[in-house]
């Protein structure tokens, strides 16, 4: 498997996942943009302003991690590749260079709770979900490289 930077040229690939790992992992999750809109916005948001990397393997996409500011904004991985280390090996190099990071996830998503727990993430904040746009209860997790003073978030 090949982890490197995605391109605009990408943006299919990655929506795919997007949508396709949402709905496997949160089926109960109001589903508000149609996919033409979620290729819109992966090709022209996340893919041109943000920090994204793709794991390819025999030349397909399997997932993608985007990071910006601090934040993990987005870890998908195609669900026919779960439980293969893929998530594993695209958070370990978006993380490489940073001594923290922090995410939203929601509360009902407890396989990628599970995940991100043990990989150091901790929960930090949990809310009833009036300021996302599903208006479903997320929770704000926490990675702090250990040794490394815990910035104030
Ligand atoms: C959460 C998610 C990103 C994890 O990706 P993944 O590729 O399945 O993750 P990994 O394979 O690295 O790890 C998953 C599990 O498989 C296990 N695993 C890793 N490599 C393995 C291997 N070679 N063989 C068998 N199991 C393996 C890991 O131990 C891990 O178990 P754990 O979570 O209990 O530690 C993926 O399930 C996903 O895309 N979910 C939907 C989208 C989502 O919810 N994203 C998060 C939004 S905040």
């Amino acid at each position: 498997m090949i982890i490197d930077a995605a391109s605009p040229a990408d943006a299919q690939a990655l929506a795919c996942i997007h949508l396709a790992a949402r709905h496997a992992a949160m089926p109960w999750l109001p589903v508000l943009h149609s996919p033409e809109s979620v290729l819109w916005y992966v090709r022209n948001r996340v893919v041109t302003s943000e920090k994204v990397l793709i794991a390819r393997d025999e030349g397909q996409a399997r997932g993608f991690i985007s990071v910006k500011g601090g934040w993990l904004t987005h870890l998908y991985v195609a669900p026919p590749h779960w439980g293969k280390g893929v998530g594993a090996r695209l958070l370990e190099t978006a993380r490489s260079d940073l001594s923290a990071l922090q995410l939203w996830v929601f509360e009902g998503n407890t396989r990628a709770r599970r995940f991100y727990s043990q990989r150091g993430f901790r929960d930090c904040a949990f809310t009833d979900g009036q300021r996302n746009e599903e208006k479903m209860p997320d929770v704000r997790m926490v990675w702090v490289r250990r040794g490394q003073a815990a910035p104030r978030f």
